[in-house]
């Protein structure tokens, strides 16, 4: 089946049917080939902006031309990419635009992946994307790469939307995601009546001050079922993906025409497997670890097997007992939500016939275990470095910095973390150009408290429990 066999994400698990296998090998093809933005930046354009940009380092790259940084162009290191995407890296899909212009976007995967030493994980939320910066600052030098009329007339429609959000979805760390915000930014713009782009916003916008996220691994939602942090979501998840990927879709009817091929792209994500530790684990520790998490986690990271499987049940925990921090679940039951909510019903009445089914719940959902070793930092609003930091309070540093970002050495398999050093000081008193790359604890929103189940484990007790997670 090409395409669903990854380097690094092993084989799909067991399919049903060969209709289900049919179905996940479609949806496949439309995550990594398919036209579900709407417009782009004309190809050529790109070309000759990133050939414009490689002569710089990327240090400044990366804080003045933040998508050239990428080096955008190179062979593809994802299978099942169609010619046009065989040069490009995972982030971007290059389309032909209903204008009829071979034009380059956003992938789901320019959050929804990333390498760990290298190896590219499809499904691995993406922990060093930087979304600090006004992107305008980039998009606003693309006109001058401009040479036809066609260009001119697709850069503009891209430049219309980018303008639009881009005061909604900067954060104040590299790393973490402004996703929800950016989706609130879109409803903003749209009527729900027929999800035409209105030149003003239709109702009050999503702040521009945030809580950040951590973007979730894709394969948890083969166990978990429901959507987000917050478990609000518990049907099919296509629809509101298409309404938040369409940046630029020309009306409901094009949105509408992406609901097959999501349905499409939800079986694949409900189907991916979770990456296996790649490094050997200690048999003696893993199964003393297996009986301290039976004692200390299996209540709400669901119960071990006697083989050392989960069996998870979805268990929401009330923030006053988790103690993480409580804004995004303050924004995702509040006023902020119920507006977008209003939005979403209202379209989903009119696209589908059929409302939205959302769930709100005063906590966050405990997730499944598996994987969790590629998936630092940890919590929702990645604040925590390290898995053993998850599990000693005493241990998290307040401000620290991710280090081996720009050399692709940033990840510690080895202690399922992300490399990191401590710093003195916050971003109050860090030089304006360093300040992104400090994770900040003090921040409204990027709190690292709570969750405090393995303080009282012995230091013995939650190294075994750390190797036992590991195998998961
Ligand atoms: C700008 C970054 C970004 C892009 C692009 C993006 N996502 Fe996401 N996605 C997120 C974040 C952040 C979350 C978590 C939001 C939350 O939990 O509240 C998420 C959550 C999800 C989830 C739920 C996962 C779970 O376990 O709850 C699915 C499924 C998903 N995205 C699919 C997609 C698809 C399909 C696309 C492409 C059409 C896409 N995403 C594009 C950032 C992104
Ligand atoms: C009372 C319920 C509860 C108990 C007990 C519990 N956890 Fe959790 N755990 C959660 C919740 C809820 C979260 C999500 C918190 C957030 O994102 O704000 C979480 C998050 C985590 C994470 C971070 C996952 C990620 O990808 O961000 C890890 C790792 C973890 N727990 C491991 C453990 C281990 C190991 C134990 C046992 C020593 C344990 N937990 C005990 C509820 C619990």
């Amino acid at each position: 089946m090409p395409g669903c066999k990854t380097a690094s994400s092993g084989p799909l698990s067991q399919v049903a049917s060969a209709e289900d296998a049919a179905q996940i090998a479609r949806g496949y093809d439309t995550l990594v080939n398919a036209n579900y933005v709407g417009c782009g930046v004309p190809l050529e354009v790109m070309k000759r902006a990133v050939q414009a940009t490689t002569i710089i380092p990327p240090a400044i790259a990366g804080t003045f031309f933040p998508l050239a940084a990428e080096k955008v162009f190179k062979p593809s290191i994802i299978p099942g990419r169609n010619q046009d995407n065989a040069g490009i890296v995972p982030s971007f899909n290059v389309f032909v635009t209903s204008r009829g212009v071979k034009a380059v976007n956003f992938s789901c995967l320019s959050c929804h992946g990333e390498a760990i030493d290298g190896r590219y994980i499809i499904g691995l939320g993406n922990r060093s994307r930087d979304f600090t910066q006004d992107v305008r600052a980039f998009t606003n030098l693309l006109p001058a790469m401009v040479q036809t009329d066609k260009e001119r007339q697709e850069l503009a429609v891209f430049q219309k939307s980018m303008n639009a959000i881009a005061p909604y979805m900067q954060t104040k760390t590299v790393g973490v995601n402004p996703a929800i915000n950016l989706t609130y930014a879109l409803f903003a713009f749209r009527s729900p009546d027929d999800l035409k782009w209105q030149d003003s916003q239709i109702m009050d916008p999503p702040n521009r001050e945030f809580p950040p996220v951590r973007v979730p691994a894709w394969w948890l939602l083969r166990d978990k079922k429901v959507m987000f942090y917050s478990a609000e979501f518990s049907k099919h998840h296509n629809r509101i993906m298409t309404l938040a990927a369409g940046l630029c879709m020309d009306d409901g009817e094009s949105i509408k025409a992406l609901d097959a091929p999501f349905r499409d792209v939800e079986a694949y994500i409900r189907a991916l497997p979770s990456p296996k530790f790649p490094l050997p684990t200690n048999p003696d520790l893993v199964h003393a670890g297996q009986a301290v998490y039976g004692r200390a986690c299996a209540g709400c990271h669901g119960a071990a097997k006697p083989d050392g499987t989960i069996e998870y049940v979805k268990t929401i925990i009330p923030i006053s007992d988790i103690g993480t921090d409580r804004w995004l679940m303050v924004q995702q039951t509040g006023a902020v939500h119920q507006r977008f909510r209003a939005w979403g019903e209202k379209a989903f009445l009119k696209m589908y016939h059929e409302g939205m089914s959302v769930d709100l719940h005063q906590g966050y959902i405990a997730p499944p275990l598996a994987g969790v070793w590629a998936t630092a930092p940890y919590f929702h609003n990645g604040s925590v470095p390290s898995l053993e930091a998850v599990l000693n309070s005493k241990i998290r540093p307040k401000y620290w910095r991710k280090l081996g970002v720009v050399e692709g050495t940033d990840y510690d398999t080895q202690h399922a973390a992300v490399k990191f050093s401590q710093e003195s000081h916050g971003q109050a008193q860090t030089l304006p150009l360093l300040k992104r790359y400090v994770y900040d604890t003090t921040l409204d929103g990027y709190g690292n408290q709570g969750h405090t189940y393995g303080d009282q484990l012995s230091d013995q007790d939650r190294q075994a429990v750390m190797e036992f997670v590991k195998t998961l």
